[in-house]
C-alpha cells in the first residue's frame, strides 16, 4: 500500500438492461444531453490523475458504443473493449485489456463504475482515490433508511440485521489492480459461480475492503422508476448536480 502511481477507470456497459424493458440497454439511452454512460464517464475523466478509462461493451452494442464514445468524449483516454455474459465477466475483460496494453505494477489503481450510474460525483470519485492510498479495496456505500428484514422462505422474517451497521453499495470501486486480479485467478469454480459483486472478489479472498461515502442519489438505473427519477433530477436541477 502507499502511493499510487496510476489510475485506471472501467465503466461497465455490457448489460441488456432487461428489467427496464428498453429495446436499446439503458446506458446508451440519451439523458439529458447525453448517452446515460457518459455522464459517468465525463466525471472520471475530468479527474486528472485517471490516465485511461475503458468502456466494456456487448456484441451488438459495440457500434454504438463506439459512435457515442466518438461524438461524446472523443479523447485518446478512452478505450473500448468487448463485455462479458454478466457483469464480472465484463469486468475482467475490461482488466486484461489494461494489462495487455499497460506494464502494470502494484501501486496501480482500477476504479470500477457501473455505467447505469450517471450521478457520481468527483467528490466520490475523489475520496475513492485518496481511500485507496491506504488499502487494497474499497467501496463506495450509503447508509440504509429503511429496516432491513431477512426472510429465508420469502414469507416470515427470520433475520433483522441492526441497520446502524447495514450499508447499500454504490459504485465506483477501487482496487489495487494486481490484488484484483489475483483474487480473481485464486477463486474456485464453485465461488465464481456465487459472485454477483466485485468487492465479493475480495471479501472472500479475506482483503479489507475500506468504504467511503455515496451519494443517495448516485443509485443504479435499474427499473422504468428509476428513468423516470433520472429524467426528475435533470429537469429540477437543470443539468446540474443532484444536490
Ligand atoms: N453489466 C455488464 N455486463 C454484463 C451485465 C451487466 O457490464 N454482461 C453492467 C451493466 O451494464 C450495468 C452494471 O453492470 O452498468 C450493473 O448491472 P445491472 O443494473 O444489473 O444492468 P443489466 O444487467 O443491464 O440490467 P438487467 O439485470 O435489468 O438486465
Amino acid at each position: 500500500m502507499g502511493n499510487i502511481r496510476d489510475v485506471y477507470a472501467v465503466i461497465l456497459a455490457g448489460g441488456a438492461g432487461t428489467r427496464i424493458n428498453s429495446p436499446t440497454p439503458k446506458q446508451f439511452l440519451l439523458l439529458g444531453d447525453a448517452p446515460v454512460f457518459v455522464h459517468g464517464a465525463r466525471k472520471l475523466l475530468a479527474d486528472a490523475r485517471v490516465k485511461q478509462l475503458w468502456i466494456g461493451a456487448n456484441g451488438d452494442w459495440y457500434d454504438l458504443a463506439r459512435q457515442q464514445i466518438e461524438e461524446f468524449i472523443p479523447s485518446a483516454r478512452v478505450n473500448l473493449c468487448e463485455g462479458g455474459a454478466d457483469r464480472e465477466a465484463t469486468l475482467l475483460n475490461t482488466l486484461n485489456a489494461i494489462c495487455e496494453h499497460n506494464d502494470i505494477g502494484p501501486d496501480d489503481v482500477v476504479l470500477i463504475h457501473d455505467a447505469v450510474r450517471p450521478f457520481v460525483t468527483e467528490r466520490i470519485i475523489g475520496d475513492v482515490i485518496r481511500e485507496m492510498e491506504r488499502c487494497d479495496a474499497c467501496n463506495t456505500v450509503v447508509p440504509v433508511n429503511d429496516t432491513v428484514v431477512q426472510s429465508a422462505d420469502g414469507k416470515t422474517i427470520s433475520g433483522m440485521p441492526a441497520r446502524s451497521e447495514l450499508f447499500a453499495g454504490q459504485s465506483p470501486q477501487g482496487f489495487r489492480l494486481v490484488t484484483l486480479m489475483e483474487a480473481f485467478r485464486n477463486l474456485s469454480p464453485e465461488e465464481r459461480q456465487r459472485l454477483t459483486e466485485t468487492t465479493k472478489v475480495c471479501f472472500m479472498k479475506n482483503i479489507a475492503i475500506h468504504i467511503v461515502r455515496g451519494e443517495f442519489f448516485n443509485f443504479k438505473i435499474t427499473t422504468p422508476y428509476d428513468w423516470h427519477v433520472a429524467q426528475s433530477i435533470l429537469e429540477f436541477t437543470k443539468g446540474g448536480q443532484p444536490i
